[in-house]
């Protein structure tokens, strides 16, 4: 039995919801140990297209177990709204959504404090967060002035939140924000509580015995390598661990524990939100990206900026996450160009570099070096082996494994279930 993490290799929004969906199938739990609502993890099941932000895409499987481990930031209320929307789409979660009573909670403050930092910050030093209060949580977690799942069952719950929004509202009076009434604030925390009550419970021995017991566990990643908040492009990055590292600590399943690390690729770059992004494309080929894929945001409905793919990226999250396998996605999204770019390294002030700066500036100045190949010109979503790719398509895959050193095992050519072709062994 293998426990098997899966993550984005890029800047986010891979198809990481997806090829959950796909590997779900033989694993027993579904674990989400990092991220909060920032997500959007999306998966199309015949007709029906779900949109998840907190709650595993394993959900979608009958039978199959659910965690919301300590590593993630949730909020409470935009969690019932979820649980609620997936119920009255005949999914229950009674019996199979477990929450980690150490995960910290998101108050409205923090949402405030979000809004408030980005609107204060001048034009360019934006991050483009997506207002769900992410950083100010894991900020408080740091700081150590969170407050956990565990607390809000606590009888001293009342007092410890009047203190924090006492403290909180000082912070955003000075600002001239808006302040926080705490009485509605604990309101709304009672009225989700008495959904998520249940579901509260301390995850670290329900994991543990799964792992003793041999049952396979699926780490469903968020966001990506390039936004992990100590190896992406910081700070133009999310507030927690989107490597691999992120599955251990944010769930208390052992690193000794995890067998395997999947790493969820597109077959072109996108990004949603600022920061440094090598190969954005600024013209038509970029505009077909956008449009042929769909590439607006799962959370934000924003525009995704699109560009080719990069394997210094690419490289940068087999090195920090020790990827075993890629998952390849959206390919057929290529299908109509004539051409191809893959970057293959960047080259700053006439040097050739192999591997990604720590220094965003200098991430800003880097030019791709470009490998053209052609393309193939011809639809891929109905294939249902690597064999009856076109040759083309063959050779930029090809091409992929050789400048990452990874194998494609699992390639996606379209967004719902069936549009999967796992490789065997390929000539
Ligand atoms: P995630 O955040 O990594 O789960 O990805 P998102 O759900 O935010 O964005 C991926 C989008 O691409 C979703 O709309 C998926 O339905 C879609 N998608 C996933 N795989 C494929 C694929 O192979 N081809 C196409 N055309 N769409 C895909
Ligand atoms: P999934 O799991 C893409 C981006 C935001 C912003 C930065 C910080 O669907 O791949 P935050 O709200 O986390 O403080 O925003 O990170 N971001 C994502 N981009 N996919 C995501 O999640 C993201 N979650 C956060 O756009 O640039
Ligand atoms: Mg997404």
């Amino acid at each position: 039995m293998a426990n098997t993490i899966l993550i984005g290799a890029q800047w986010g929004d891979e198809g990481k919801g997806k090829i959950i969906d796909v590997l779900t199938e033989r694993a027993q739990w579904v674990v989400r140990a990092q991220g909060g609502n920032n997500a959007g993890h999306t998966v199309e099941v015949g007709e029906d297209r779900f949109v998840l932000h907190l709650v595993p895409s394993g959900i979608l499987h009958e039978g199959k177990k659910c965690v919301i481990g300590n590593g993630v930031v949730l909020d409470p209320v935009a969690l019932v709204e979820e649980i609620k929307g997936v119920s009255e789409r005949g999914i229950s979660v009674a019996g199979r959504l477990f929450i980690s009573d150490r995960a910290h909670v998101v108050f409205p403050y923090h949402r405030m404090l979000d809004a408030q930092g980005e609107a204060r910050k001048i034009k360019g030093e934006q991050i483009g967060t997506t207002l769900r209060g992410i950083g100010p949580t894991y900020g408080d977690k740091a700081s150590r002035f969170g407050l956990r799942m565990c607390d809000l069952v606590d009888p001293e719950f009342p007092a410890l939140l009047r203190s924090r929004i006492e403290e909180k509202n000082r912070i955003l009076s000075a600002m001239g924000a808006p302040v926080v009434d705490a009485e509605t604030v604990l309101d709304s925390v009672r009225e989700a509580m008495k959904i998520l009550g249940p579901l509260v419970c301390d995850t670290v021995p329900l994991l543990f015995e799964a792992v003793r017991r041999g049952e396979e566990i699926l780490f469903e990643g968020a966001q990506g390598v390039m936004l992990d908040i100590d190896f992406g492009t910081y700070p133009y990055v999310t507030s927690s661990n989107a490597t691999s590292g992120g599955a251990s600590t944010g769930s208390g399943v052992a690193p000794n524990r995890m067998d395997r690390v999947v790493g969820v690729l597109k077959a072109y770059t996108t990004r949603v939100g600022e920061g440094p992004f090598p190969t954005e494309l600024f013209d038509e080929n970029g505009e077909q990206l956008r449009k042929v894929g769909r590439e607006f945001g799962a959370t934000t409905g924003r525009p995704r900026r699109c560009g080719w793919f990069d394997a210094v990226v690419a490289r940068h999250a087999v090195m920090t996450c020790g990827v075993d396998e890629w998952a390849l996605t959206k390919l057929d999204v290529l299908d109509g160009f004539h051409t191809l770019k893959l970057c293959v390294a960047y080259e700053l002030d006439g040097k050739r570099m192999e591997v990604f700066p720590a220094n965003i500036r200098e991430v800003a100045r880097c030019m791709p070096v470009y490998e053209e190949m052609p393309g193939w010109r011809t639809p891929t979503t109905a294939l249902t082996r690597f064999e009856e790719l076109p040759a083309a398509a063959k050779r930029y895959l090809a091409r992929i494994e050789e400048v990452t050193g990874v194998r494609i095992g699992i390639l996606s050519v379209g967004p719902r279930r069936e549009s999967t072709l796992m490789a065997g062994p390929r000539a």
